[in-house]
């Protein structure tokens, strides 16, 4: 046999496995409602697809760019944190990178040794996890549930016997849609501060809070590695761009890595990108629909269902805690999308201890969508109702 390596063997990724059972189904004749994956149902905006358009017809522009990114849209995005945080920056702290997947790549590489310990907010995000098991870094679960109004517990770090390296933070959260108070995200960039651990702040659900205004822990923490990028707000994500802030001390060798790794993020696509930040008004339209969506299935799904769900105030998902329907939320999964053609993700996606007993629900997508997925959700977990349940 020859050799494979050992760290390649990491966890699979639930959602986009979930994703290619779903298409599979679809592609022999099923119908399948898509809940499994975090991706708006629209195209990215007009103004966008018009710039790249212009970029393909000027032969000029189809080669490589800079390693960091075409200078114009690092301009642009200097430009979105001035008026959008009141942060002053410039293109020498910014890069462009293959959507923000591979900024956790740059960061991890650059910010952690191999051994080093770093902090996850749990559930959270899987790719993290995953990816730090690839490269050798030890991923240490923090607690954020319920009980604590799923807001990770920044006092546990202080018992373990050694501090983290590093903690990921992202607010808007995936799966739970927690959205951090100002006060909330300065007091995690200053325990940070204080206790010398480098700050991954993942904020690519940034436009997306219902109620609450996003800040960037860029403002608050200088050592921060801020991530971000076009997939979700901007409605980009088969577009594959992502940024990094990034802290003065990373800055050389994030470059000379992404150089190596990617030499650069794809150029047509970042001339297109250019135009993002001026679509307010058409992603805004977006985030009202988020928001009615999330209120369908919210007042439309079985309580059983929904359970002791998280607060989905930002991103576009429902973690509902199916505690009552089974103890098994993959079987759960399989047969959902088997009797009734809905795709959702295990929470064991977020959570491998916990996320047995959750599931998570992606509403990015159309409203009539949400409303026929509420219909069948409520007629599979009527035939799961045990006889106490239906007379309670
Ligand atoms: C929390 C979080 N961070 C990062 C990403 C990666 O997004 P992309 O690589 O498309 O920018 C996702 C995608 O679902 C996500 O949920």
């Amino acid at each position: 046999m020859i050799k494979c390596s050992n760290r390649s063997d990491i966890p699979t990724f639930l959602a986009l496995e979930g994703m290619r059972k779903a298409q599979e189904l679809e592609a022999a004749g099923h119908d399948i409602i898509h809940l499994e994956i975090g991706q708006p149902s629209t195209a990215a905006p007009e103004a966008v697809t018009q710039a790249l358009v212009a970029s393909v017809a000027d032969t000029g522009t189809h080669g490589y760019s800079l390693p960091l990114g075409v200078p114009a849209l690092r301009d642009a995005i200097a430009q979105h944190y001035q008026s959008q945080y009141g942060y002053n920056t410039d293109r020498r702290a910014l890069a462009v990178t293959v959507g923000s997947s591979t900024a956790f790549a740059l960061a991890f590489l650059t910010a952690f040794d191999v051994g080093d310990k770093v902090a996850l907010p749990t559930p959270g995000y899987p790719a993290y996890r995953n990816l730090m098991l690839a490269l050798g870094i030890e991923p240490v679960a923090l607690p954020a549930r319920a009980e604590e109004g799923w807001m990770p517990a920044l006092e546990e770090m202080e018992k373990w016997d050694e501090l983290p390296a590093g903690l990921i933070i992202a607010s808007p959260h995936n799966p739970t849609g927690v959205v951090l108070s100002e006060a909330e995200l300065k007091e995690i960039c200053d325990w940070c501060h204080k206790h010398k651990v480098r700050l991954i702040s993942d904020e690519i659900y940034h436009g997306l809070a219902y109620d609450k205004p996003t800040q960037t822990a860029a403002l608050y923490n200088e050592d921060a590695i801020i991530i971000s990028g076009f997939s979700k707000y901007y409605s980009m994500t088969g577009w594959r761009l992502g940024w990094m802030v990034m802290p003065c001390d990373l800055r050389g060798t994030i470059e000379n890595l992404l150089a190596n790794l990617f030499i650069s993020s794809p150029t047509m696509n970042q001339l297109g990108a250019v135009a993002a930040f001026s679509a307010t008004e058409e992603l805004d339209a977006h985030v009202a629909r988020y928001r009615e969506n999330r209120d369908i299935l919210l007042y439309g799904l079985h309580p059983a269902f929904l359970g002791n769900h998280a607060p989905c105030d930002g991103a576009f998902y429902l973690y509902a805690d199916v505690s009552a329907l089974t103890d098994d939320s993959l079987s759960f999964a399989k047969a959902l999308i088997e009797e009734e053609g809905v795709a959702v993700t295990s929470g064991v996606d977020f959570d491998p201890e916990k996320g047995h007993h959750f599931v998570r629900l992606s509403f990015a997508g159309k409203t009539a969508d949400m409303r026929e997925a509420v219909r069948r959700i409520n007629r599979f977990t009527e035939r799961l109702l045990s006889p106490q349940q239906k007379s309670a």
